[in-house]
């Protein structure tokens, strides 16, 4: 392969014609906007539509937009922060592996105390609709990603600088090629950190603290930015979009409901959900259909193979919690199970705390005494959480999935990412994605490889316990393993909450002043 070849390959296949752009922050182009959240007016300076990269491909979504409280430029002070020492939240807006366009601050009020947070769900609340996924709830943005916009307006509250970047994904396509397949959500989004890190003279804000945000794929992105800094795998395809020569390590990340560890997702799916054989929830991936709602002999057969592979995989991962590596019996029980069942009764338990009423007529799985949760029945709560997805769940045997479709290269929609499902094959000339591009997509690949990547130090981890878009196994075990690595993790399963990112923002944002200041 010669290095043109390459170059062009990296792009998403497209070549660049156009002139090279500068990266430099034009900080006197900009216009200001008045929000108003809890009824504080709070004015805010706005550089819009800034092209993060030298050799866009894109530059619709390779931009992004840097919003910063006005007071900053007056030597006010904010919570405590100043233009030179506020945190820099990075919110992305990619749902589904699509593209995300930048996040918009709209003008406007905000009030009634912390925002509810982006549902992505028809089962938020623990409402359980068959059938089809929802359409049109009204916190999901065009992309049927989480709209940051109340992340924003609150963080801007906080005294944050926000900086929202847009990102290709698996849908871009120009001029009958397909530019946005993986990696390049996770590599523009790089390249928006460091066009910030670059800008770091011209831009308020501290850079050295930025701080990412994701709901869902979104979340499967922030946890890769926070596990894969600077690592040098990325390095030729941040090369060849223009990306500024810095660094593209974080401070911290929020993950809502990451769909990632994909490789591994099929099979974690099946360890939840093997046994439950009515498809009772929404599949919530933007652009799936299934009117399915009951799984196949085929469907059954493979869910116990997938079950056992996930058996197989705990046991070899060496993941390691309290001190003892994570362990599963070959009929799914073990260390690893007793570790997900404390996160439940963690959860249930967290709820309570709160005043908030369970009662267990209706959570049949749930044993409270005295006000203390003291068992969960995990086949059971499984079984009513329900599946949403078909095995295998994320590499469909006909490639017909979100996730395949994200594995797809400039000239085919999708591939395979398992040897699994590549085995069992039943889309003719389906083909596997490349393993090294499969590994560019994995936070798991890189945690705990101190000379290969700079990890964010601090990571904060939401799954609803209502959620079945994955296995509360796959944000789980992405925990444990920054734990075993040395990383601050904040883990907990929220409970009676679906697919869902940015709730309980309160907290989320106090824990940023905890470990910010
Ligand atoms: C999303 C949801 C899914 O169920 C999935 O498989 C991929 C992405 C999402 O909401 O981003």
């Amino acid at each position: 392969m010669t290095y043109k070849h390459k170059v062009s390959y990296y792009r998403g296949g497209t070549t660049y014609s156009g002139k090279t752009r500068s990266l430099k922050l034009n900080t006197k182009k900009y216009t200001t906007k008045t929000i108003t959240v809890n009824k504080q007016k709070i004015k805010v300076r706005c550089y819009t539509n800034l092209v993060y990269v030298s050799k866009p491909v894109n530059t619709k979504y390779q931009s992004m937009n840097i919003y910063v409280p006005e007071k900053y430029f007056h030597n006010k002070k904010i919570n405590g922060y100043s233009k030179s020492t506020a945190p820099i939240f990075m919110p992305n807006n990619i749902g589904g592996y699509m593209a995300g366009t930048a996040g918009t601050l709209t003008a406007g009020a905000m009030s009634g105390g912390a925002p509810a947070g982006n549902k992505l769900s028809g089962k938020m609340q623990g409402s359980k609709p068959t059938g089809k996924a929802p359409s049109g709830s009204s916190n999901l943005n065009a992309n049927g990603g989480a709209s940051s916009t109340s992340a924003t307006q609150a963080a801007l509250a906080k005294g944050y600088v926000v900086a929202a970047p847009g990102a290709r994904g698996r849908d871009t396509k120009q001029s009958g090629k397909y530019t946005g397949k993986a990696p390049a959500a996770i590599v523009d989004l790089k390249a928006a950190v460091r066009y910030l890190k670059f800008n770091q003279s011209r831009l308020a804000g501290n850079t050295n603290k930025i701080i990412s945000d994701g709901t869902s794929a979104g979340g499967a992105m922030s946890a890769l930015l926070g596990s894969t800094g600077n690592n040098a795998e990325y390095k030729p395809y941040l090369k060849a979009i223009g990306a500024a020569n810095t660094s593209d390590s974080i401070f911290a990340a929020f993950v809502f409901a990451p769909i990632t560890n994909l490789n591994n997702a099929n099979t974690a799916y099946e360890w939840e959900f093997n046994g439950v054989n009515n498809i009772s929830g929404a599949s919530m991936t933007p652009g799936a259909s299934n009117s399915q709602t009951k799984l196949t002999n085929k469907q059954k057969k493979l869910s116990k193979q997938l079950k056992q592979d996930f058996v197989s995989y705990v046991n070899q991962a060496g993941i390691k919690a309290n001190g003892q590596t994570l362990k599963l019996n070959s009929d799914g029980t073990g260390s690893f199970a007793t570790l997900i069942k404390k996160e439940i009764m963690n959860s249930a338990q967290t709820a309570l705390n709160k005043g908030i009423t369970i009662k267990t007529s209706k959570y049949p799985w749930l044993t409270i005494k005295n006000g203390k949760v003291t068992d969960v029945n995990l086949t059971k709560y499984f079984k009513s959480v329900g599946r949403s997805k078909t095995p295998p769940a994320f590499d469909a045997l006909n490639v017909s999935q979100a996730e395949n479709i994200e594995f797809g290269d400039s000239t085919t929609n999708a591939k395979h990412f398992t040897k699994f499902s590549q085995q069992r094959n039943t889309k003719s000339g389906a083909t596997m994605a490349d393993s090294s591009i499969i590994k560019l997509m994995n936070p798991m690949a890189y945690i705990g490889r101190k000379s290969q990547a700079t990890m964010a130090k601090h990571f904060w981890i939401r799954y609803g316990e209502t959620d079945s878009n994955t296995s509360v196994a796959v944000p789980t075990l992405l925990a444990q393993k920054l734990k075993n690595a040395g990383v601050d993790v904040n883990y907990h399963v929220q409970w009676n909450t679906g697919h869902a990112g940015d709730y309980d923002m309160t907290n989320m944002f106090m824990w940023v002043d905890s470990i910010a200041k």
